[in-house]
């Protein structure tokens, strides 16, 4: 099975997520950060990675997804936001919806460490959208940590579980 990883990633936490995801795909599969990316035709599986930028995927990684047509994808993402909140869900889900037209056969997404220099501009500004509070101060706080192992693990294991199924379809 010809199978590839793309990730988008600007401060590294979806790029470690990826290179978790590309140690449970096949030997000899290529993984590439978006910009260096191959075009997507060809393979049977492609695993899509992207950070959250404004409760969607990144715009570099969004105009990828509108490249692949007809393939086999899982997609994975990281965020500030708590990964079980509504927010997470509806950026995978906006993320599922870019890439109509695939069969999205898992997905993943944890928290990621948010950049400091966003935060820092972000406290400055005089109208800030998201004035800091004790809600947002602990969820940026637990966003500091990851990705962690155990996000870099279970990742893993929702990529390996989409492997099996695939070349055990495969193989009938
Ligand atoms: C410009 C910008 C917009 C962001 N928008 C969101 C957002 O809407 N929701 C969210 O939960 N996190 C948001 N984040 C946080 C990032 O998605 C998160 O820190 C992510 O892990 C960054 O991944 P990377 O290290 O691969 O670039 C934003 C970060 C930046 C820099």
């Amino acid at each position: 099975m010809k199978a590839l990883v793309v990730y988008s990633s600007r401060t590294g936490n979806t790029r470690m997520i990826a290179e978790a995801v590309h140690s449970a795909m096949p030997e000899g599969t290529a993984i590439h950060p978006v910009e260096t990316a191959p075009a997507p035709r060809g393979y049977d599986f492609i695993a899509l990675g992207f950070w959250v930028d404004k409760g969607e995927p990144d715009s570099a990684m969004g105009a990828y997804m509108d490249t692949v047509k007809g393939a086999f994808v899982g997609l994975f993402g990281t965020l500030g936001a708590w990964p079980d909140s509504d927010h997470a869900r509806e950026s995978m889900q906006k993320a599922v919806d870019r890439v109509t037209g695939n069969t999205v056969l898992g997905t993943f997404i944890c928290q990621g460490k948010v950049d400091p220099k966003l935060l820092a501009a972000m406290a400055k500004m005089r109208d800030n959208p998201h004035p800091m509070n004790e809600e947002r101060k602990a969820r940026l706080e637990e966003a500091a940590k990851h990705p962690d192992g155990r996000d870099c693990e279970n990742a893993r294991a929702v990529f390996a579980g989409i492997m099996q199924k695939l070349e055990a379809s495969c193989a009938q």
